[in-house]
């Protein structure tokens, strides 16, 4: 079974495929995390994210560089975001999801275009979403928890340009597939939203 998981930034995607995988014993991919260990390369190379070649070059990032905390910053989420828009950086990441989704058994894969281009064919489509305020709060929290020193209004700004560049690109943007079901977390707390997304689940199987 493959289950696709997409959505903006902070909608609760991330946790809800984590708790999809350990429910279902399924390995899970968060495809951000290869667009944020690209943006993060770009600068270790000294390159440009909003330059092709620069993003392009940055693709053979290290395995290791996965697993660097760094990656998690607000900053190389932007970073992130500015790299991914060229169609040559999608296209060299392309085959890696692919391969994950296809492995015996099944996966799941979170992202922005899971459901629209790496596994079109995914058994279950997820879409989740949430307001952006939602969103931001959550951010927030997290941010502080962390002891990172940012404002809410920070973070809201950063989300509307993320959302804005990860929906308006014209290489895969940010939308929910025709068949995904769309799930609002804006008011659900993480058990909720995982129950709606397990019950989106058995309706589609
Ligand atoms: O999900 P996350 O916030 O980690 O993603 C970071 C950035 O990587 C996103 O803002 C988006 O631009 C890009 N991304 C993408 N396609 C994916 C996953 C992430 O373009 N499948």
């Amino acid at each position: 079974m493959i289950i696709a998981v997409d959505g903006p930034t902070a909608s609760g995607k991330g946790t809800i495929s984590k708790k999809l995988a350990a429910h279902f014993s399924l390995p899970h991919l968060d495809t951000g995390l290869l667009y944020r260990a690209v943006g993060r390369q770009v600068i270790l190379n000294g390159g440009d994210p909003d330059n092709p070649s620069d993003a392009l070059t940055a693709v053979s990032f290290p395995d290791e560089l996965l697993d660097d905390p760094v990656l998690r910053n607000e900053a190389t989420g932007s970073l992130a975001s500015r790299a991914s828009v060229h169609p040559a950086v999608r296209k060299a990441l392309f085959e890696r999801q692919r391969a994950f989704a296809e492995q015996d058994g099944g996966a799941v894969l979170d992202g922005r275009d899971i459901g629209t281009v790496i596994a079109p064919d995914a058994d279950v489509k997820l879409f989740i979403t949430a307001s952006v305020e939602a969103r931001a709060k959550r951010r927030f929290a997290e941010m502080e928890q962390r002891g990172v020193s940012i404002t809410l209004e920070e973070i809201t700004a950063d989300l509307e340009r993320r959302d804005a560049r990860d929906t308006g690109r014209k290489d895969a943007p940010l939308v929910a597939a025709r068949d995904a079901f769309v799930i609002d977390t804006s008011e659900l707390g993480i058990e909720e939203a995982f129950a709606a997304a397990l019950e989106a689940i058995e309706t589609a199987r």
